[in-house]
């Protein structure tokens, strides 16, 4: 039957109360003695011994065995994962900022003390992605890695060309459902999926990178234009990470808008739902497909890490200890679609080539290959208001 899992939980918003749904209605060999939360004043549906405001009581309780750590706060979250590792607890966490920020430390912290650090429900919800690339995908070649990581804007691009909502209300409805982050410039700037990006892409090739290094630029510049330069050419726009390998040494990580056609799987993912997909050397491209955000979808992603650790499961980094060859890079020439206001944006952009120029009353873009890097560093003028960049195949 497994260990007996006694349960610190810190946080008990969305994903917490999804969880704790999930956990009533099943007959699991486990006890959620504590909940360590921030607002004492707030009403709880469960009885108010169970809650507390003290993180001693969680983490200087030996009985506690496990920690789940659903909080908002980064650095917060980092020093109780931190803490409960090494004073011999493991811990389930989906914090996906805190373990992409962090992820080198706590390998080593879970290597010196013997604990486990699982984080399924940190990336793409209830798509179990992080432990098929650590075991199904062990001795896969991995070309290619990309999707859907994040509901709000997917769900938010869905609002906006399935039923011409503006985006400020298409926003507010991903904020009103729980999808969004606290800070929704994380989800519609491309910083959430940057960080699920660096958490695959650390488990598909074994490097660690640190988020700041990748690109990201997100949908919060999109304007009518796009929208109807896409619906004219039957494509749509979902904004992509993408991990690729460009030769057997590099990988190139970056998050952009991207324009897709119907051929593509991701075409048809819709809302809050996340896609993600493999390209791997023999196994060829695969789909994975579901809720990326809600607390039930990500609650079912979370307690399957808890059961996991019942019996003894731990990601072995086994990539990490064996592919230290391969590097991250940014020399990597992409095909853009380019929107801008000014032409003194387009002449400081060094563009490899242009393929396509339109100049119009409302609406200037150019179509052409640049360098990532190129991007990187340009960013500032790429992502003002009234330019938007989104790639194109
Ligand atoms: N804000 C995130 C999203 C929540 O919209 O995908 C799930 O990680």
């Amino acid at each position: 039957m497994g260990e007996r899992l006694i349960i610190g939980m810190f946080g008990f918003g969305v994903v917490g109360q999804g969880l704790y749904d999930i956990i009533k209605t099943k007959k699991l060999n486990l006890e959620i003695k504590k909940f360590v939360i921030k607002n004492a004043a707030k009403k709880r549906t469960l009885p108010a011994d169970l809650f507390t405001t003290d993180a001693e009581e969680i983490l200087s309780d030996t009985e506690i065995n496990t920690v789940v750590e659903l909080i908002d706060n980064a650095d917060a979250a980092f020093e109780i994962t931190k803490r409960a590792l090494k004073s011999g607890k493991n811990v389930v966490s989906a914090n996906k900022k805190m373990i992409a920020l962090h992820l080198e430390e706590l390998t080593q912290i879970q290597q010196e003390y013997g604990t486990a650090l699982l984080y399924e429900g940190a990336v793409c919800g209830s798509i179990p992605i992080i432990r098929n690339l650590e075991e199904y995908y062990d001795n896969e070649l991995l070309y290619a890695i990309t999707g859907i990581f994040n509901g709000s804007s997917n769900y938010i691009l869905s609002k906006i060309f399935n039923e011409n909502k503006p985006y400020e209300e298409a926003l507010k409805q991903a904020q009103e459902l729980g999808f969004a982050e606290s800070d929704p410039t994380l989800d519609v700037g491309g910083f959430d999926a940057k960080y699920k990006l660096a958490i695959v892409a650390s488990h598909a090739y074994g490097i660690y990178v640190n988020p700041d290094d990748i690109l990201n630029i997100g949908i919060d510049k999109l304007g009518y234009q796009d929208i109807r330069f896409a619906k004219e050419k039957g494509l749509k726009i979902k904004l992509l990470p993408l991990a690729k390998e460009i030769n057997q040494h590099q990988v190139v990580l970056y998050v952009l808008p991207r324009l897709i056609d119907a051929d593509n799987m991701l075409f048809n993912v819709e809302n809050e739902n996340n896609g993600v997909l493999v390209k791997a050397a023999f196994a060829d491209e695969q789909f994975f497909y579901g809720k990326g955000a809600g607390g039930h979808p990500t609650g079912s992603a979370v307690l399957s890490d808890i059961a996991a650790l019942r019996y003894g499961y731990r990601y072995e980094y086994k990539k990490h200890i064996e592919a230290s060859q391969i590097a991250y890079s940014n020399d990597y020439n992409l095909q853009v679609y380019f929107r801008y206001e000014h032409e003194n944006t387009l002449n400081q952009l060094k563009f490899n080539q242009i393929t396509e120029r339109f100049y119009g009353s409302d609406f200037h873009y150019v179509i052409g290959e640049i360098n990532l890097q190129e991007i990187l560093d340009k960013k500032d003028i790429i992502d003002q208001t009234g330019n938007f960049i989104a790639e194109i195949f």
